[in-house]
């Protein structure tokens, strides 16, 4: 935590943070009951110990699901050993933000133990001393530490944060950093709340551990915690609603780092959950299901959970090869994005000055493996320099804006720039669009690479390479082959059926070789290849450039052909 520790106070606008289809708040994801069964396990919450005399934190508890299942472990643990149950009062303790919740899990949890047959007066008592209305990102503690934090922290995206709570949060949380979502905060908070030897087990969206905003919760967590396993488990496997994140299970303990069991849980049937618990409590014995890492990751570097074996091929790749914008001149970029296409997007023969316009290159113009001529033009709003232009100097476009200008002065960056509101969000680089570029449209299941000879410019689902050390015939067939593949699926976050997608951070990663090492007869080869989309052959040559008889067998959805 960074920053002074006063606790402002926010309206209840700071925390409206808007409305699922379910009718539901942002980051509300109640877990199901076999799953919270499996993260007790997890973090160790055993009926058979002295539960009475720790204590257990559930920092947005919901309507209750791990309050509940934690209660009745600790009733079971206490009367066992003949605790006077009112003496329990810290050995819980549950906040959420959101009062109704809180309502939802003291009536939970109020039931739970009067069927547990706990008098009555004990059980308001427990209720009222365990679970508070609170951000739990902003409470005091009080100096209480806990043995075991166990949860399912909310999804929220700072975008859906008011200004004022995303900058106080920032100021506490050195790891919310760049567009970290809250739960990466969450999971800072609760590490610090740990007793030494204590544990965590969340279950989480797994996007921290390899992505950019996740880095400083990586160093924080490898400097000073150690994981102890991790959980994959399949999209919508865990929750009883849908979401978009792909959930894990991680255990993080405050001690020094070991080995590391990483487990596939797939789509987490109570069946699946059962036999994954067993095998944790077997230790060692049950490591059919684990795969084991003796060392785990450094510093901020991503969890790359795919295999010691392909993670050795992955790491001698890397240390032979350079990353492929370390090439001098060569670049990734994305395409233009306007904040709104229906107006910035017009026909060549539009009422607008024709100097403004530049044709611009769609993904419905790349069809069955081909780039087909495109048809439209974007509205260019910068001149060469990089500039806003002068709208004075061109009267039909202005009256053009002036004619659409609600909707223009709607978008975030009118909004955020009212004297310049009719420019587009990204600039244009009028230079980019003579030159040739390799063009790789940004959706899942399309790995595709495309070489557009410098007639247009990409659209903002579109991204582009140039390159003046590389042929971009050569490079063109080098991206199109397994062995990038086999680095955008090492790194990439995986998605269901095992497609992969091309994104900027995981383009960023490939690794090539010096366009100047490879011999002149395998550049043509492999400039052949690209033109003719022969995959077969791109990937042999690959191998060749690369140096390498072949690539672990790596499981993804080839759709290249
Ligand atoms: C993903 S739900 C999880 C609920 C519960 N742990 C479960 O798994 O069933 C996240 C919860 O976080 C709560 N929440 C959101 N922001 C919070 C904050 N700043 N402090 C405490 N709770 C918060 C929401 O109200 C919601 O109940």
């Amino acid at each position: 935590m960074v920053g002074q520790l006063f606790t402002p106070t926010f309206s209840k606008e700071d925390y409206s943070v808007g409305i699922r289809t379910d009718g539901e708040s942002h980051g509300v994801v109640m877990t199901k009951p076999h799953v919270v069964s499996l993260l007790l396990d997890l973090v160790g919450y055993d009926p058979k110990e002295a539960l009475d005399q720790c204590a257990l934190l559930e920092p947005s508890c919901g309507k209750g699901a791990f309050v509940v299942a934690a209660a009745r472990r600790l009733i079971e643990s206490a009367r066992a050993r003949n605790v006077d149950l009112e003496t329990l009062g810290l050995a819980v303790f549950a906040t959420d933000i959101d009062e109704a919740h809180i309502e939802e899990t003291k009536a939970n949890v109020y039931e739970a133990l009067l069927s547990l047959e706990v008098p009555e007066p004990t059980v308001s008592l427990l209720v009222e001393s365990w679970i508070k209305s609170a951000d739990f990102l902003l409470h005091d503690f009080d100096g209480r530490t806990y043995d075991f934090v166990v949860g399912n922290p909310p999804y929220i995206r700072i975008e859906q944060l008011s200004r004022a709570l995303l900058s106080e949060y920032r100021c506490r949380y050195e790891s919310m950093s760049d567009r970290a979502d809250l739960y990466v905060p969450f999971i800072e908070r609760s590490l610090e709340l740990l007793k030494p030897h204590g544990r965590l087990t969340f279950i989480c969206a797994d996007r921290w551990t390899t992505n950019r905003y996740g880095a400083k919760l990586r160093q924080l967590v490898t400097a000073r915690y150690a994981l102890k396993s991790y959980v994959q488990l399949d999209h919508n496997a865990a929750f009883e609603t849908e979401v978009s994140a792909y959930p894990s299970i991680f255990t993080i303990g405050n001690d020094q780092q070991e080995e590391v069991r990483v487990f596939q849980l797939g789509d987490a049937t109570p069946d699946r959950a059962r036999e994954l618990s067993n095998s944790i409590r077997q230790g060692r014995n049950g490591d059919q299901m684990a795969t084991v890492y003796e060392e785990w990751f450094q510093n901020d570097e991503p969890w790359i959970m795919i295999g010691p074996n392909f993670l050795e091929a992955l790491r001698s790749l890397e240390s032979r090869f350079g990353l492929i914008e370390e090439h001098g001149d060569t670049r990734i970029r994305i395409g233009i994005a306007t904040g709104a296409d229906k107006i910035y997007i017009v026909d060549r023969d539009a009422e607008i000055e024709g100097s403004r316009l530049v044709t611009l290159l769609q993904r419905n113009d790349i069809q069955k493996g081909r780039l087909h001529a495109p048809e439209k033009c974007v509205i260019n709003t910068s001149v060469d320099s990089g500039a806003t232009i002068a709208l004075d100097e061109y009267p039909r476009l202005k009256a053009y804006f002036e004619s659409n200008k609600a909707l223009i002065r709607k978008r975030h960056v009118a909004t955020k720039d009212p004297e310049r509101w009719f420019r587009t969000i990204d600039r244009l680089h009028r230079d980019l669009v003579g030159e040739p570029k390799l063009i790789i449209p940004d959706i899942a299941g399309s790995t595709e690479v495309f070489l557009e000879t410098g007639k247009s410019y990409p659209h903002h689902n579109l991204y582009f390479i140039t390159s003046k050390s590389w042929d971009l015939e050569v490079l063109g067939g080098l991206l199109s082959s397994q062995v990038a593949l086999f680095f955008v699926w090492s790194y990439a976050i995986k998605m269901r059926g095992g497609y992969l997608r091309f994104q900027a951070q995981y383009l960023r990663k490939i690794r090539l070789p010096e366009p100047d090492s490879l011999p002149e007869k395998l550049k043509t080869e492999i400039a052949k290849a690209f033109c003719d989309r022969d995959f077969i052959s791109l990937d042999r040559l690959a191998l060749q450039a690369y140096g390498i008889e072949t690539l672990p067998d790596f499981p993804f959805k080839d759709t290249r052909y």
